[in-house]
């Protein structure tokens, strides 16, 4: 019964009116803070601001006094908490590895206690050790001390993994790590978010890691959530001083509204171009062998708008050209400004736009990468 899958994905997380206390000081005063499925929440803020405690009410490892924490839209305080912990993945700073056992045996521990045979947990081990870069074969019968902190935190994040929860917490996961170990590991994580697409609650003191890896990020301060939105709506809209000098630590972004668009952009290929006339199932083998996921469709010199393979998958049987698929694409001028351009592109849900010169193409716009290059 408690090994029960209990969610299949997540929908939707919703804190409501949370009220947490300890004596006559609040940890965390009336939060209402939704978290979308999918999507990888920050929470940041000074220590003592209540971001670990927000994180434990989600598992009930600490149980609010007043309010409510629904997982598509069931009362967590209706869950077994044992069954509700093993459906969601935890991961530490300093991450707390058995000693006495091997890599093997911490990653398929959980595994274990639900009752999966052996051939089934080795198999999941394996998986998971590749997944985060460590070669089974050198690693699994290993001790935890026979690795280096790295390394360490990498199995972490396997044992996490190792019943595939929809939903992973992470507490400051990279925290103890040395800065340049921190950059690799973030990287990494960041490639493995796009593959797993999990929803993920996430703690930093990092301001940088939170815009690296954050799809929106909630800032915390004595208790009380301040603001939440994306990196771009926290550095371009912040609610106060407080919010601001967080997202600008180094007052990087006071420049921004002198940056244009071909400071940032990425230059455009031609792998990048696709004429209207192909048919679809060209345009995907096309794609393939050039290794882009978005094209952008070229009739006579003229953008006539963008397609991903995802929307050539479906019409697979259809003799149908790519230029019935084009969906409508956004773009700007080399002189236009960075801020404006973002903002526009935000405004109507687009991550990606083109940069076009007199009307030649000659660059790409991708939002998160922007913000990358910015820090
Ligand atoms: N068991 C406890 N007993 C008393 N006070 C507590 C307890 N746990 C947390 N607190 C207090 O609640 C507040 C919020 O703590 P919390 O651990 O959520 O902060 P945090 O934002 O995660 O900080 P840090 O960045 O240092 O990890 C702090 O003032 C802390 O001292
Ligand atoms: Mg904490």
């Amino acid at each position: 019964m408690q090994n029960e899958k209990l969610f299949d994905r997540i929908d939707y997380i919703r804190f409501k009116n949370i009220t947490k206390k300890y004596g006559s000081s609040f940890a965390i005063e009336d939060l209402d803070l939704g978290i979308e499925g999918g999507e990888l929440l920050i929470l940041i803020g000074p220590s003592g601001s209540g971001k670990t405690t927000t994180l434990r009410t989600i598992n009930r490892m600490i149980e609010q006094d007043s309010g409510s924490v629904t997982i598509n839209e069931i009362d967590t305080r209706e869950l077994d908490p044992v069954r509700l912990r093993r459906n969601m993945g935890y991961v530490i700073q300093n991450i707390g590895l058995f000693p006495h056992m091997t890599i093997a045996e911490n990653i398929g521990l959980v595994p274990k206690l639900g009752g999966w045979d052996k051939k089934k947990i080795e198999d999941r081990v394996r998986y998971l050790l590749d997944f985060v870069s460590l070669p089974p074969d050198m690693f699994m019968d290993r001790y935890p001390r026979q690795l280096s902190g790295g390394q360490q935190q990498r199995v972490g994040l396997a044992r996490a993994m190792a019943m595939d929860p929809p939903l992973l917490l992470m507490d400051e996961p990279f925290g103890a790590l040395d800065p340049i170990l921190r950059k690799q590991l973030q990287k990494e994580f960041l490639k493995i978010k796009k593959e797993i697409g999990k929803t993920i609650v996430f703690v930093t003191h990092d301001i940088e890691e939170a815009l690296i890896l954050g799809d929106r990020i909630a800032i915390m301060n004595q208790a009380k959530l301040v603001q939440v939105g994306t990196p771009e709506e926290l550095i371009f809209n912040p609610v106060n001083e407080m919010v601001a000098s967080i997202v600008d630590t180094d007052r990087k972004f006071k420049h921004m509204d002198t940056l244009k668009v071909k400071d940032l952009m990425s230059i455009f290929e031609d792998r990048y171009m696709i004429d209207a006339s192909l048919n679809a199932c060209d345009a995907v083998d096309k794609m393939t062998r050039s290794d882009v996921e978005t094209v952008f469709v070229f009739k006579d010199g003229e953008v006539l708008g963008q397609i991903r393979m995802m929307d050539l998958m479906k019409c697979k049987e259809e003799n149908i050209k790519v230029e019935e698929l084009a969906r409508p694409v956004k773009s700007f001028k080399p002189l236009d400004s960075v801020a404006f351009a973002l903002s526009d592109m935000k405004k109507s849900g687009e991550y990606l736009s083109l940069v076009m010169n007199s009307s030649k193409p000659v660059g790409i716009l991708v939002s998160d990468e922007v913000l990358l290059k910015l820090i």
